[in-house]
C-alpha cells in the first residue's frame, strides 16, 4: 500500500520505436494524472524521455516535452542534451525513483528490453516482466502459445526463416497462402504495433508488396485469414489476482483499424459493448487465461474479434503496454469500470508494489 513518503514515479516514454509519438501522447496523460489534485501529494513524477535514436534525456528536459516546452521533433541525435550526464548505468539520475512506469510502445521497450534494464535497479515497475513483454510483442510466438492452449483464433500461417529475395521462395509462400487461406488476408510483421507494417490483401497480385512492407519492420511474418469482425477489447490489471474491466467495442469508418483510424479519426467507442453476458464472460475468461499463459500481469489490454457472421469469439492479441492517449481504449475501459484515470495510475503503482 502507498503510505508515508511521496512515491517518485520514473515515467519512461518516447523510445526508439515506430510508436514514438504515441508514447509521448500516452505519457502526457499519465503525467497529468499523477499531478492531479488527488495524486499530487502522493506522487512526484520523474520523467525520462528516450529520443528516436535511443538516447536518454535528463528529467528536467524530459519534463519539458511533457508540458510542450520543447518539441520532441527537435531532439536530434547530436542535439541539445549532454549525453555524458545521461548515463543509465552510472545511476546518478535514477537513484530517486521508487517505482518505474515504462510507457514505451513497440520495440525497444514494450518487448521486454526496458524491463530487463530496469531489473538492475531493483525497483518495482508498472507492468509485467521480461518474458510476458517479449511474448506479448511477438505475434508469432503469442499465436503459437494461444494455439497450444486451443484458444480460438483466426487461421494463420507463419514465415520466419525465409529469404524473400529469392524468387522461388516468394512463389512458394504465395502458393502456400493460396492453398491454405481465403482472401482477404492480413500480412503482418511479427513485431510491431499500431497497425504499422500491416496490409490487408484482397488478391494474389498484392501479396508481394504486402510482404515487402511487413519485412521492412520484421522479416518474421504472419499471414492471417481476414474475417468480417467486430473489434472488442478488455482491460486487465493485477498480479496474483487479475481483474478484468468492462468490455469495449470500437467502431470505425475505415475498412479496418489501421494507423490513421486508430489515432486520427473519430471512432465510436462503446462501453460496455453490446454483447450478451455469456459472450462477455467468455471474453473475460479468455483474457485472463491468455495473460496467465504468457506471464502477463500488472496491466494489459487483450483484443478480440467477434466474427460478424457467426458471432464467434477469436482472440487477436495482448498489448502489454496499452495506449493512454486521448483516443485510447484502456483508460476508457477502466473509467467505465469505476476507476478514473487518476485512480487508475495510482492503482497501477499499488499493484506494482504489492508483488
Ligand atoms: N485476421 C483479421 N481479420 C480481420 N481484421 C484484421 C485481422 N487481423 C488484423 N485485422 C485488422 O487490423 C488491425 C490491426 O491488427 P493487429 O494484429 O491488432 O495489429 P497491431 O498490433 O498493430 O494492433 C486490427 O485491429 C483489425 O482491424
Ligand atoms: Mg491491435
Amino acid at each position: 500500500m502507498i503510505g508515508g513518503k511521496k512515491k517518485s514515479i520514473g515515467l519512461i516514454f518516447g523510445g526508439n520505436s515506430n510508436e514514438h509519438e504515441i508514447s509521448i501522447s500516452s505519457a502526457k496523460t499519465v503525467y497529468k494524472a499523477f499531478n492531479s489534485e488527488i495524486n499530487k501529494d502522493l506522487f512526484t513524477v520523474k520523467p525520462f524521455y528516450i529520443n528516436k535514436y535511443g538516447d536518454w534525456l535528463d528529467s528536467d528536459n524530459s519534463e519539458k516535452i511533457l508540458i510542450d516546452e520543447i518539441e520532441n521533433k527537435n531532439t536530434k541525435k547530436e542535439g541539445i542534451f549532454n549525453q555524458e550526464k545521461i548515463n543509465f548505468l552510472q545511476g546518478i539520475e535514477f537513484q530517486n525513483v521508487d517505482v518505474w512506469f515504462p510507457l514505451l510502445h513497440g520495440f525497444n521497450g514494450e518487448d521486454g528490453s526496458i524491463h530487463g534494464l530496469l531489473r538492475f535497479t531493483k525497483k518495482p515497475l508498472v507492468g509485467c516482466g521480461i518474458i510476458g513483454s517479449a511474448l506479448g510483442m511477438d505475434k508469432i510466438l503469442m499465436k503459437t502459445i494461444f494455439s497450444n492452449l486451443k484458444l480460438p483464433q483466426v487461421n494463420y500461417l507463419i514465415f520466419q526463416d525465409k529469404d524473400l529475395n529469392d524468387k522461388q521462395v516468394r512463389n512458394k509462400i504465395i502458393n502456400e497462402i493460396l492453398k491454405k487461406l481465403n482472401f482477404p488476408v492480413f500480412v503482418k510483421p511479427s513485431n510491431s504495433g499500431s497497425s504499422l507494417g500491416i496490409s490487408k490483401v484482397i488478391n494474389e497480385s498484392e501479396i508481394l508488396q504486402a510482404l515487402e512492407k511487413a519485412r521492412e519492420i520484421d522479416p518474421r511474418i504472419l499471414i492471417e485469414e481476414g474475417l468480417e469482425v467486430r473489434e472488442i477489447e478488455c482491460g486487465i490489471i493485477g498480479n496474483s489476482k487479475l481483474l478484468t474491466s468492462d468490455i469495449g467495442e470500437v467502431i470505425y469508418e475505415s475498412d479496418w483499424y489501421d494507423y490513421d483510424s486508430k489515432y486520427h479519426s473519430s471512432n465510436k467507442i462503446i462501453i460496455p459493448a453490446d454483447i450478451d453476458s455469456k459472450i462477455a464472460k467468455e471474453i473475460k475468461d479468455i483474457a485472463i487465461k491468455s495473460c496467465r499463459a504468457l506471464n502477463i500481469f500488472g496491466f494489459a489490454r487483450v483484443d478480440f474479434f467477434i466474427e460478424k457472421s457467426s458471432n464467434k469469439i477469436l482472440i487477436n492479441e495482448i498489448n502489454t503496454i496499452p495506449g493512454f492517449t486521448k483516443n485510447s481504449m484502456f483508460p476508457m475501459l477502466w473509467e467505465a469500470s469505476g476507476l478514473k484515470i487518476e485512480q487508475l495510475v495510482a492503482k497501477l503503482v499499488q499493484i506494482s508494489l504489492d508483488l
